[in-house]
C-alpha cells in the first residue's frame, strides 16, 4: 500500500481520505470543491463453480467535479471492473459508489463509458451507431444530427459515415466508439483505454481534443490506460493499482500545467515522474507476480 520510490508527489492510498482536497497541480478546470465520484470500500468477488476470486478489495477514492484522473495497473488487476462498477454495469459485493451525490444502482444517463472492446452494433453504420447512442436523450432530431456530424468530424470519420464496423480498421472502430460516447455529452466520461488501437498521430490529436473538452470545464473524467505517458499528458491525478485483489495502491498528483506537449515530454521532470510511476507499478506487480519479483531481486553474492 505504501508508495515506493516516493518523490513527494504520491500518497499512501490506505487512508480513504488520502486523495481528498489535494490541489491536483492547481490547473484542474473544475472548481475542485466537491467530490463528483466517490467509491468507498468497494469489493467484488467472482465465482466460477467452486472457485472464488476476489478482484476488487476496499477500493476507495474520489474524483472532484471537473477533474480528470487516470488509473494505471497491471493487466487483469480490475481497472475495467472499476469503470463498470461506476457505470452501474457491475454490482459490487461491498462498499458504495456515488456519482453527483447519488448512489449508483444501475445505468445512469449522466455517465458515458467508452468501452475497451468498442461494442459497436455490427448491423449499423458509423452514423447510425453514433445516432444510436443519442436515441434515449430528449433532444430534437436536428440537434442529434448536428452532434453526430460534429463528432464524426472530430474523430475524422465523416467520409466513412455509411460504412459498417466490419469495413473499418480497429482504430477507426475505436474512434466511432469514442464519438458515440462523447456525442451524448455526459457529465462523467469513463474511458477504458480509448486510444490503444490508434496510430501515434491520431492518438495525439484525440488526446489533445480530450484536454480541450476538459478545459471547457464541463466534465469529470476517468481514463484507464496502460500508457504512463498518456496519463501524465492528460490527467490531474493518477491512481496506481495493485493486483490480486485490485486496490488503489498510490495516488500521484501530476504537477504539469496544460498545454502538455512534446517540449514537456522532453524535460527531466517529465522523465522523473514517468520513472516514479513505473517504480510504483513494478513494485505492485512484483508483489503479485513471482516472475517479476525474481527478475527485480538482486542476484545473490
Ligand atoms: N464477468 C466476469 N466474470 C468472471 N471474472 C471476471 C469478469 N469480469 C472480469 N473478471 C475477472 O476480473 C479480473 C479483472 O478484470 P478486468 O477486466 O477488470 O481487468 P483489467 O485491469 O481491466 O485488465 P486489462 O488491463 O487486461 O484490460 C480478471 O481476472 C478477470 O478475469
Ligand atoms: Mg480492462
Amino acid at each position: 500500500m505504501t508508495a515506493v520510490g516516493h518523490t513527494g508527489h504520491s500518497r499512501n492510498a490506505a487512508d480513504p481520505r488520502a486523495d481528498r482536497g489535494s490541489a491536483a497541480g492547481g490547473e484542474s478546470p473544475g472548481d475542485g470543491t466537491r467530490d463528483y465520484v466517490e467509491l468507498r470500500g468497494v469489493g467484488k468477488t467472482f465465482t466460477h463453480g467452486r472457485q472464488s476470486r476476489q478482484i476488487l478489495d476496499d477500493v476507495t477514492f474520489s474524483v472532484r467535479e471537473g477533474e480528470f484522473c487516470a488509473i494505471v495497473g497491471a493487466s487483469g488487476c480490475g481497472k475495467s471492473s472499476i469503470l463498470r462498477v461506476i457505470d452501474g454495469l457491475l454490482e459490487p459485493d461491498t462498499g458504495s459508489v456515488r456519482v453527483d451525490g447519488q448512489d449508483i444502482t444501475g445505468p445512469n444517463s449522466q455517465i458515458g463509458l467508452v468501452f475497451q472492446q468498442f461494442n459497436l452494433l455490427p448491423w449499423k453504420t458509423v452514423q447510425e451507431n453514433i445516432m444510436f447512442g443519442l436515441e434515449s436523450l430528449k433532444l430534437s432530431k436536428a440537434v442529434k444530427r448536428e452532434r453526430c456530424q460534429h463528432w464524426m468530424s472530430v474523430v475524422g470519420l465523416e467520409e466513412w459515415s455509411g460504412h459498417y464496423p466490419h469495413q473499418l480498421s480497429g482504430g477507426m472502430q475505436q474512434r466511432v466508439s469514442l464519438a458515440r460516447t462523447m456525442a451524448r455529452e455526459p457529465s462523467l466520461v469513463l474511458m477504458d483505454e480509448p486510444f490503444g488501437a490508434l496510430d501515434a498521430l491520431t492518438r495525439r490529436f484525440l488526446q489533445q481534443e480530450v484536454v480541450r473538452l476538459w478545459q471547457e470545464g464541463k466534465r469529470t473524467g476517468i481514463l484507464v490506460t496502460h500508457d504512463i505517458e498518456e496519463g501524465l499528458l492528460l490527467a490531474d491525478r493518477i491512481f496506481v493499482m495493485s493486483a490480486n485483489p485490485g486496490r488503489i495502491a498510490a495516488v500521484v498528483d501530476v504537477p504539469f500545467k496544460h498545454p502538455r506537449d512534446e517540449a514537456l515530454q522532453a524535460t527531466a521532470e517529465f522523465a522523473q515522474m514517468k520513472e516514479h510511476i513505473w517504480h510504483l507499478l513494478t513494485a505492485e506487480i512484483s508483489k503479485s507476480s513471482p516472475y517479476v519479483r525474481m527478475r527485480n531481486e538482486p542476484s545473490g553474492g
